[in-house]
This record gives structure tokens, C-alpha cells and sequence, in this order.
């Protein structure tokens, strides 16, 4: 069994390992955050500017309490450029996904071998650093109370955290903080030019653009050198970019990536200001189709065939489940945010890792223990509802009540659905 082989070498690697301590916490410095307010763009084509056309929007957050949350949630445990030291390598859930990929991680060459495939979808996250000089506040204040999938060849989302709206204005202050770019007019600028553009840098090579023409280059996801497929993974679907940036941030962006974000991924394109301004033209105003959202998959009917906890553990509890619901007494402590607590989130005890311990259920909000399989009001087993859940969030249904698992990674299929919904019914053989 994969997983418990690898809560053992945790144990192991968390008294081997020292932290290999990332860069010291830049001190936070504005705490003011306010969008850059934005001219109109009224010589462009009838479509308006998101961001130019509404007021400047001033959030009332604070940054020093924001630089306290992002610590209380572990931002750092998935994303580099949170201003926090780097976590102890058996909490730093991409940190240690890479060091087995680069062959950095205190194991045999066979054991590395074997796990590779398996870490390799969760092997990076965006760096968050510079994000005053990229992202709207305001933006930022509903992504983290209601993340999207921004990155169409990312396997990982950003999951969704127990973040109130008063904390997230306070964390979006925190990672804006600093220097604003500075607010700019596209008056003029020519959308189609910006589009030929597009086409003629190959843009597309790395970027989807959903909802607009196809574009003729496209991304080859596992093609190209390592750094070219890191690119691909990381480079975000451009029918975003009008949500989530300014007129202003973008023109400096297309200009010169490096300088707004040291060590990205997206190349400089060598590109005259009136050539970042068409593009920026065209980016924000072009027209979209609705967004393509995931069909919902049908709940499959209980099967008449016996399942079996092994099978179970093999289809879904395995795969996806036990980094986060695994067994403490392995990991020093750790057995995941959804076991011993993480992320921001109380500890529920639920720990995955064994028969017995699966039946033994969770706390719940009164810290009283329940089982995982007792019954919803509409008869839905609550761990099967959590499953469908997160197949409704890909979906674009979120449920407040009902957090989707597995937590920011992409939803079971209808037939593990299926499967597990079919081992509860009958009694959960062993
Ligand atoms: C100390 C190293 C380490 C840490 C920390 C770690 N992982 Fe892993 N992870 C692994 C290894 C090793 C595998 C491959 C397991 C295997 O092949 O048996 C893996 C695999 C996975 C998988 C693929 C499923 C599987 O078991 O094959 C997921 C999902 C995952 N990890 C998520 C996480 C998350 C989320 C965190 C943080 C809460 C995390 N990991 C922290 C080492 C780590
Ligand atoms: C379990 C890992 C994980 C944790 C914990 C996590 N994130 Fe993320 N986050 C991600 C992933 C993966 C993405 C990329 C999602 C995408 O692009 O679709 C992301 C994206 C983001 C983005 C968007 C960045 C961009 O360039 O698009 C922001 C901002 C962000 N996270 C902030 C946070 C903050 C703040 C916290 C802590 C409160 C946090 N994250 C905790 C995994 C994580
Ligand atoms: C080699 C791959 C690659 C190419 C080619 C490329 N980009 Fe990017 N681009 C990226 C990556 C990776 C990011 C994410 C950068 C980061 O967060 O560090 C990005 C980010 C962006 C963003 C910000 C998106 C957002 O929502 O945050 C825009 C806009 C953008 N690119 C436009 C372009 C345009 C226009 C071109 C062509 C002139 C282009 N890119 C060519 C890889 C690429
Ligand atoms: C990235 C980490 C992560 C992964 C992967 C994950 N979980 Fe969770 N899970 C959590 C956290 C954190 C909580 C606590 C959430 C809360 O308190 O709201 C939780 C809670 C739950 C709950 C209780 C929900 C409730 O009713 O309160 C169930 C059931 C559950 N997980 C099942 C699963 C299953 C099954 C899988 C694998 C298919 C899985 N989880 C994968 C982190 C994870």
C-alpha cells in the first residue's frame, strides 16, 4: 500500500531533514490597499474595461492582520512569495513533491522512482510574490473566499479555506502591499492589432484563451523541455486576465514580465509600449463565450457486486485521499489537515489510514465524534455528499454547507462515486 510506505518515510525524513529555510520575511509595508484608478477606454471598440470602467475600488484591509492570517492558514505550505519562512519539509506539501522529483529527497533510487508519477501533478503552485504589482485587491478578495481554476494544465486548484470576507480583505491587503502599478488609459490602443499580435508571438504555445477564436498555436502539455511544460502548467487562461488585472499592471506586465515578478515564467516578448497596449486592448475588451463549466457527472445506481474495503482503499481512499486524512502516529504528529487540522481548519480527527479508523468518523462542529457514513437529510451518506460536492463545485455549484473533497484537487469520477456510495450501502465489508 503506497501511501503507508510514505507516511513511514515521513517520519523518517521529518528527524533527517533540516528546514531548508526559503528567503527571510519581507517586512510589510503599505498597509493601504486601493485599486489604481482607471481611465476610461472609450476609443476602443464598444466593449467597456472591467476594471477602467468601475470606480476605484479602496479596500478597507489590514495588512498586518493579513500577514498574521496568511501565517494561521499555512499559505506557505503550498505557495512560495508568502512572506513566511518555509515550512519543516513534512508539512511543505509542494516542497517535498519537488525534492522527490529532483531526486533532492532522503530515499533510494526505487522508492523515488515509484512515487514520481505519483507527486507529479502536485508538484507546483504560482509564486505569490509581487502580487500588489499584478492582481486587483478586489479580485483577490473573492478568489480566496471562492477560488476558481484559473489554470487550465494545472492539475491542483486552490482550495477552498475556512476564510471569512473580512479575512480575505485582510490577506488581499497583506499581498498587495507595497507598490501599485501605475494606472494607465488604453485610449487609442487597437484590439485587433493586438490579436494579430497574439498570434504572431505564439502567445497561445503556452496560454489557453477560452471563449474567443481559437488561437493557431496550442499548448503541448508534456512536450518541450521542463521548463517549457512548467510554463504551460503555470501560464493561466487568458479569459481571466480582465478580472484579475488593471489596464495599468498589464501594459507593465506585457512589457517586461521579469521585472514585475523576478524568476517568472513568462517570456519578454520584446514588445513596443503601442504594441502592449493593443494587446492589453484586445485581452480586455475582446469579447467572450460564457465560460465552458464541467457537466455535472449522473450519480451512478448502487451496484449488486460486492465492493470491498480493499477495493475501496485501491480506487479512491489511496489515491487521493491519505495525505490529508493519514495517520499521525506515522508523520511526528502531522496526519494532515484533515486529520490533526491545517490550512486553517480545526482538527476533525479524520483519519483514513485503516479500516477501524475510517469507521471511527470525525468531530464534528461540537467536537463530539460522528460517524463519516451517518445519513443527510436527503439520505446521501455524509462522505459520499462531500464527494459530490466537490464534483457540483467543478461544476460551477458551490455549496456552502457542504465542502468538496478531495479538497482542491479534481473531483472523483462517477464510477468511484459509485463505488464508494456502494461499499456504505452494503455495509462496508471489509
Ligand atoms: C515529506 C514529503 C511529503 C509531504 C510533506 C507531502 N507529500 Fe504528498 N506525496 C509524497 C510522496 C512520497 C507521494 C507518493 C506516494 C506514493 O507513491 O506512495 C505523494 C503523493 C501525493 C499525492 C498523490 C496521491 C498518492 O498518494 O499517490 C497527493 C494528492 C499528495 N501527495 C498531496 C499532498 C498534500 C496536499 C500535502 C500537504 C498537506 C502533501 N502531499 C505533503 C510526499 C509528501
Ligand atoms: C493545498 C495547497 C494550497 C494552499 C494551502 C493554498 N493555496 Fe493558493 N493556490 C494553490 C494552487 C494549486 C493555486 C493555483 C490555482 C490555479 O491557478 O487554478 C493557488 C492559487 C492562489 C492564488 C492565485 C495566484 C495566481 O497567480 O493566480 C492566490 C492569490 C493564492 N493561491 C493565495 C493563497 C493564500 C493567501 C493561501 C493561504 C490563505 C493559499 N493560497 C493557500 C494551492 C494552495
Ligand atoms: C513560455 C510560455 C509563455 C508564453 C510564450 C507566453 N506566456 Fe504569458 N504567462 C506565462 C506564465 C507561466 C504566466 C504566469 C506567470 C506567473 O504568475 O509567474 C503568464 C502570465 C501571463 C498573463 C497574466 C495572466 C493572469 O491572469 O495572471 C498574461 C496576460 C499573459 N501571460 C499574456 C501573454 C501574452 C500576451 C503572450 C504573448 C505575447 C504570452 N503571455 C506568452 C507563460 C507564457
Ligand atoms: C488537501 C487536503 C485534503 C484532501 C486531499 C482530502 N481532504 Fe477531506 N478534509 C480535508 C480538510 C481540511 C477537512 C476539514 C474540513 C472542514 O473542517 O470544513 C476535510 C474533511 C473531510 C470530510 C468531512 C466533511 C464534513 O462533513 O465536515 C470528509 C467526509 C472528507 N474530508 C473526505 C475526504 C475524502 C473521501 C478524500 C479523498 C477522496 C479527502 N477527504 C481528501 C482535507 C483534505
Amino acid at each position: 500500500m503506497r501511501v503507508t510506505t510514505t507516511a513511514v518515510l515521513l517520519a523518517t525524513v521529518t528527524l533527517l531533514a533540516a528546514c531548508d529555510d526559503k528567503p527571510t520575511p519581507t517586512p510589510a509595508s503599505s498597509p493601504s490597499v486601493s485599486a489604481a484608478p482607471s481611465g476610461g477606454a472609450r476609443a476602443l471598440t464598444s466593449g467597456a474595461l472591467p476594471h477602467a470602467a468601475a470606480a476605484p475600488v479602496a479596500l478597507a484591509g489590514d495588512a498586518a492582520e493579513g500577514q498574521r492570517l496568511v501565517e494561521q492558514y499555512e499559505c506557505s505550505r503550498c505557495h512560495q512569495g508568502t512572506g513566511q519562512p518555509a515550512p519543516k519539509l513534512a508539512l511543505d506539501c509542494v516542497g517535498c513533491h519537488q525534492q522527490i522529483l529532483a531526486g533532492k529527497f532522503p530515499a533510494s533510487p526505487a522508492k523515488l522512482a515509484e512515487w514520481k508519477p505519483h507527486v507529479a501533478y502536485y508538484q507546483e503552485t504560482p509564486s505569490l510574490e509581487a502580487l500588489g504589482r499584478r492582481l486587483e485587491p478586489a479580485y483577490l478578495v473573492a478568489f480566496l473566499q471562492r477560488p476558481e481554476d484559473v489554470r487550465p494544465h494545472l492539475v491542483p486548484s486552490m482550495p477552498r479555506l475556512p476564510l471569512s470576507a473580512e479575512q480575505a480583505t485582510h490577506v488581499a491587503a497583506y499581498l498587495t502591499r507595497g507598490e501599485r502599478p501605475k494606472a494607465q488609459r488604453l485610449d487609442g490602443a487597437d484590439p485587433a492589432h493586438g490579436r494579430a499580435l497574439l498570434e504572431n508571438k505564439s502567445c497561445g504555445s503556452c496560454h489557453e484563451f477560452s471563449g474567443v477564436a481559437p488561437l493557431t498555436a496550442r499548448p503541448k502539455p508534456g512536450v518541450g523541455s521542463e521548463e517549457q511544460q512548467r510554463a504551460i502548467r503555470l501560464a493561466p487562461d487568458l479569459r481571466h486576465t480582465r478580472d484579475r488585472w488593471s489596464p495599468g499592471a498589464l501594459v507593465e506586465w506585457l512589457l517586461e514580465p521579469e521585472r514585475v515578478k523576478p524568476g517568472t515564467l513568462m517570456p519578454s516578448h520584446s514588445l513596443s509600449p503601442a504594441e502592449a497596449r493593443d494587446l492589453a486592448a484586445y485581452l480586455l475588451t475582446t469579447p467572450l463565450e460564457p465560460p465552458r463549466l464541467k457537466a455535472l457527472p449522473v450519480r451512478l445506481p448502487v451496484l449488486s457486486r460486492r465492493v470491498r474495503y480493499a477495493e475501496v482503499v485501491e480506487q479512491v481512499i489511496g489515491v487521493t485521499c491519505r495525505h490529508c486524512h493519514g495517520d499521525a502516529d506515522l508523520t511526528l504528529g502531522d496526519g494532515g489537515p484533515g486529520n490533526t487540522g491545517g490550512f486553517g481548519f480545526t482538527p476533525r480527527r479524520m483519519d483514513l489510514s485503516t479500516y477501524e479508523r475510517t469507521n471511527a468518523g470525525l468531530l464534528n462542529a461540537q467536537g463530539e465524534r460522528e460517524s463519516v457514513f451517518a445519513k443527510l437529510p436527503d439520505g446521501t451518506p455524509r462522505l459520499v455528499a462531500s464527494l459530490i460536492a466537490r464534483q457540483r463545485e467543478e461544476a460551477g455549484q458551490v455549496d456552502p454547507q457542504v465542502r468538496g473533497m478531495p479538497l482542491g484537487l479534481p473531483a472523483l469520477s462517477a464510477e468511484q462515486v459509485q463505488l464508494v456510495e456502494s461499499w456504505v450501502a452494503q455495509g462496508r465489508p471489509r
